[in-house]
């Protein structure tokens, strides 16, 4: 492994050789790399899932046919961090995804780490190593299904189902052999552009023309693990268009798959995206329930609603999603966002564990059935710009595997696992890492608000940006209140949770303070909890914030991290400090001069 990139894989010397194709006979060659002595027995009746025990001269490893890869990764990062490996595991959930925003042209929608691992000027171009380094690091934290292609879907990426079929086969080998399937985004109007004159789904000649399509597709990658959709969306086609509701349009795609074991992974991102703000009737984060609630029992059994974990856009706090405590006759995905479109851009320091742990203390894990999240991948030599943003695939992958990781313990065993660190400097790193959500929180928008941000690019504050934007997502902070009340006295948006979670947040007195402007409008001058007045609140945590942002580059400045990591950490700390200023002063002022309320302790508010 070239020194310019430090993954979680440091005992792995040296690249598979690309004969090796049986997962089994890769586990036995990274077994060997390692130094771990462990006889393999694959029992398929095991499927991922693995058996570990302690024989005299090393270990015995039982497993699928992917488990055995699973349990020998387990193997060797046990050795490496000086653990004992657990005996037994088995995943949570059988579809683990990434969805990946790359185009073509080698673009990637919000995309931190450089440009696309895969395509380039409008092909395929990638680097065979690359990939099979890649693959390794998803197969060693368990994940399974990787969608290669932006969900919006723009020619030429839509002939990944049709001429580009050889090369899609030929990347899908390279990921085959440690477990991980390939999945592609389709547009849903593409029967259009072959002749049909329409992409109506009770159109017999679509549904023909993509069950032809399917089976071509299929004939060239017989495991594909199916296809994803982002419909009725932001601009993309949809079913919407003929009158046809959500079901009506997956269960055709659906159906076009069935017969090869293809699932059909139907995003549920879908709101009105051209509302008039002056509409006091729409509220964005109730559009997804709307769309789909009513529709439980209504999806094939090979469709599976891919739902983000919020009801709004993967910003620093957002409730969990209604829709996933609903639809109970109905496979579901959560969706996260390891690409920090909201949440620093592989510029802050963002670890996201902390925040997965909140999301599943209140969700109950089996209300899903599948996990998927968009990649924070990309063509830097550290494949995630940022080399902290690692922690976040590799944890990701742990969570996927098992949704009731402890944050810390999976942090600390990135931690370990990439930097050989003294431990007075790890138990640094983790608690940086640790603490980085809950101070990015503070200095960007307030208690669950959201959408400060700059519009298009979605870096540093504005909190006007979006305020009377087509885009639904308003604070409508004026000079006396801010917030917008969601409860059954306001736009009824908390009427869509079960009754335990709606008594939870329907008084601002009951409801966490993290979330008490999502769910109310509350005035300056409301008291919190502790004594503080809403106003005071908002100006402590944005000082906070900065304090202890510039407490975090002290820490790590004093991190001995291995070069070039140490350098590109240190260059982002400072652009990290810049925008967490930005930030503090430019909200802290924007309430001031609405407000005209003094900070209580006189700290400098510019005018
Ligand atoms: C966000 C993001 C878009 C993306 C969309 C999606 O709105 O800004 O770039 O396409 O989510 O999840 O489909």
């Amino acid at each position: 492994m070239s020194v310019k990139c430090h993954t979680w894989l440091p005992f792995l010397g040296q690249e598979i050789p690309a004969d090796l194709t049986a997962p089994a006979d890769i586990a036995r060659f990274e077994l060997e790399q390692g130094g771990v002595k462990a006889s393999l027995t694959v029992e398929p009746a095991m499927g991922e899932g693995w058996q570990i025990a302690k024989t005299e001269d090393g270990y015995a490893l039982r497993g699928g046919e992917s488990g055995v890869l699973y349990g020998a990764y387990q193997l060797l990062m046990a050795k490496q961090t000086g653990a004992e490996p657990q005996a037994e595991s088995a995943p949570r959930y059988s579809l683990r995804m990434l969805n990946c925003w790359d185009n073509a042209d080698g673009s990637v929608e919000r995309g931190y780490a450089g440009r696309s691992l895969f395509f380039e000027g409008g092909k395929f171009d990638y680097d065979p190593a690359r990939m099979r380094q890649l693959a390794r690091m998803l197969a060693s934290v368990g994940l399974n299904v990787l969608c290669i292609n932006n969900v919006n879907v723009r020619f030429p990426a839509d002939q990944l189902v049709n001429t580009w079929l050889p090369e899609l086969a030929e990347l899908a080998a390279i990921f085959r052999p440690f477990g991980v399937r390939l999945m592609v985004s389709i547009d849903y109007s593409m029967p259009m552009r072959y002749g049909v004159d329409t992409a109506d789904p009770l159109d017999e000649d679509v549904a023909q023309w993509w069950k032809d399509q399917a089976e071509k597709v299929y004939k060239v990658v017989p495991d594909l693990a199916g296809f994803l959709v982002k419909a009725d969306s932001e601009g993309r086609p949809g079913p919407f268009t003929y009158g046809r509701n959500h079901a009506e349009g997956a269960n055709m795609l659906a159906r076009a798959l069935k017969p090869h074991g293809g699932v059909l992974v139907w995003r549920c991102f879908v709101y009105n995206c051209q509302q008039d703000w002056r509409d006091l009737t729409t509220d964005r984060p109730k559009a997804a329930y709307e769309h789909y609630a009513y529709l439980d029992g209504q999806f094939e059994d090979n469709v599976i609603l891919q739902i983000k974990n919020g009801p709004f856009d993967f910003q620093v706090r957002e409730p969990v999603s209604p829709l996933l405590y609903a639809m109970p006759g109905t496979v579901k995905a959560i969706e996260f966002q390891l690409a920090q479109e909201y949440t620093g851009q592989q510029i802050d320091i963002y670890a996201m564990p902390p925040m997965w742990k909140e999301i599943f203390d209140e969700l109950p894990a089996d209300n899903v059935q599948a996990i998927a999240a968009v990649t924070n991948l990309g063509r830097d030599d550290n494949f995630t710009g940022h080399p902290f943003a690692a922690a976040n695939l590799f944890a990701y992958g742990c969570l996927a595997w098992n949704p009731e990781i402890v944050p810390e313990e999976v942090i600390r065993l990135w931690a370990k696992l990439t930097y050989a660190l003294p431990a007075d400097q790890e138990d640094a790193l983790v608690q940086l890492l640790m603490g980085s959500r809950r101070t990015y929180e503070k200095y960007t928008s307030p208690l669950g608000l959201g959408w400060m941000i700059y519009p298009h690019h979605h870096y540093g504050p504005n909190p006007g940006g979006y305020e009377y934007t087509p885009w639904g997502t308003y604070h409508k902070a004026d000079r006396n209140a801010v917030g917008i009340d969601r409860t059954a006295g306001g736009t009824g948006y908390l009427l869509q949770y079960p009754e335990e979670l709606q008594a939870k947040y329907a008084t601002p007195e009951n409801c966490p303070d993290e979330l008490k402007l999502f769910y109310h409008r509350l005035r300056y001058d409301y008291v919190m909890a502790d004594g503080r007045t809403l106003i005071q609140r908002i100006y402590d945590d944005h000082f906070e914030g900065l304090a202890e942002t510039q407490a975090m580059a002290e820490v790590l400045a004093g991190i001995d991290l291995p070069s070039p990591d140490r350098e590109v950490a240190a260059e982002r700390m400072h652009r990290q400090l810049h925008n967490a200023r930005e930030w503090c002063d430019i909200i802290n002022t924007f309430f001031h001069r609405l407000s005209g309320v003094e900070d209580a302790q006189g700290r400098t508010i510019y005018l």
